[in-house]
């Protein structure tokens, strides 16, 4: 795997980097971190889209107090563009909502996959960085989105059902999909504490799996944060920042691109699609043997 920081600024000219933001255990804040980069991104003068790719109730567009008249769901029907759908955050990115139509990939027509296709390149060509913001669990729809997009980014608290789950995720990632690095945030943890249990995740993974996880900060836990989600608000600079947001958001943002992987919302787009309808016929095969 080459990663290449010379060529970043041409090729971010046509492909946006996608990063998805994945846990294996719900509510660990990946919603609340995935606001956060894209704000960030933002502030930092990149055009940034955020997918939200979570159902669940505390999705993006609702943390943000937005209603999002329509979603991915509206483009496969053929009422309107991908370009209609998007919805500005007000804090200086924009936000692609979703849709059950995500979660159905395998349903979509050949019409319908190359119409979204299309409409993914042309929107891709408008950011710098794309921010997906999946559903909890190692479901397909998260397995698929991973493994299509540029960087995979865990988040995970010390509760150890959340280090089970994110190492469930990894191992499916690596041994079912091909991914061998990772970034990883420690939410709910102080520096200490973070330390303990990236080191935790790090030596189950080195035993077991052919993986890299690069620790990219913590994020204590914190009434700040909490209030912050309840009152619909985000960081926008660093004065009131909860300890240690900020070091790991800027070193996601600084990370080096990976260029073996960089190929866009296209890219994204068609490996997604490519992966469910694999899935779906190597289901059908196994039953077809049974
Ligand atoms: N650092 C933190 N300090 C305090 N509370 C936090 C912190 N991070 C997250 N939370 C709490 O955890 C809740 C879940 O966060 P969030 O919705 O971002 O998680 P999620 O992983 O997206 O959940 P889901 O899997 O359901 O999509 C928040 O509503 C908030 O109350
Ligand atoms: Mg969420």
């Amino acid at each position: 795997m080459s990663l290449d920081t010379d060529s970043t600024a041409d090729r971010t000219q046509t492909a946006p980097q996608v990063i998805a933001v994945a846990s294996g255990k719900g509510g660990v804040g990946k919603t609340f971190f995935s606001l956060q980069l894209a704000a960030r991104a933002a502030a930092r003068g990149k055009r940034v889209l955020l997918m939200d790719a979570d159902l669940g109730l505390a999705n993006a567009d609702v943390m943000l107090g937005l209603s999002a008249p329509h979603s991915i769901d509206d483009v496969l029907q053929g009422s309107c563009g991908l370009q209609d759908i998007v919805l500005p955050s007000g804090r200086g990115f924009d936000i692609l909502p979703g849709g059950s139509g995500l979660h159905e990939l395998t349903t979509l027509g050949t019409t319908q996959q190359q119409l979204i296709l299309d409409e993914m390149s042309s929107l891709g060509r408008a950011y710098d960085m794309v921010v997906i913001d999946t559903g909890a669990g190692i479901g397909d729809n998260v397995l698929y989105f991973a493994s299509a997009s540029e960087s995979v980014l865990i988040v995970l608290t010390p509760d150890p059902t959340s280090l089970t789950d994110a190492y469930a995720l990894i191992k499916v990632l690596s041994r079912q999909r091909d991914i061998d690095r990772f970034m990883v945030v420690i939410n709910q943890a102080d520096e200490v504490e973070s330390q303990i249990v990236f080191r935790r995740l790090l030596s189950v993974a080195d035993r077991y799996l052919d993986v890299y996880l690069d620790f990219m900060g913590h994020l204590d836990n914190s009434p700040v944060v909490r209030r912050a989600i309840q009152s619909q608000s985000i960081f926008s600079s660093p004065d009131k920042l909860p300890p240690g947001l900020f070091n790991a958001l800027d070193r996601i943002i600084d990370r080096p691109r990976d260029n073996s992987r960089n190929g866009g919302l296209r890219f994204f787009w068609e490996h997604s699609l490519h992966a469910a309808l694999d899935s779906e016929l190597q289901a059908a095969q196994q039953g077809g043997t049974r």
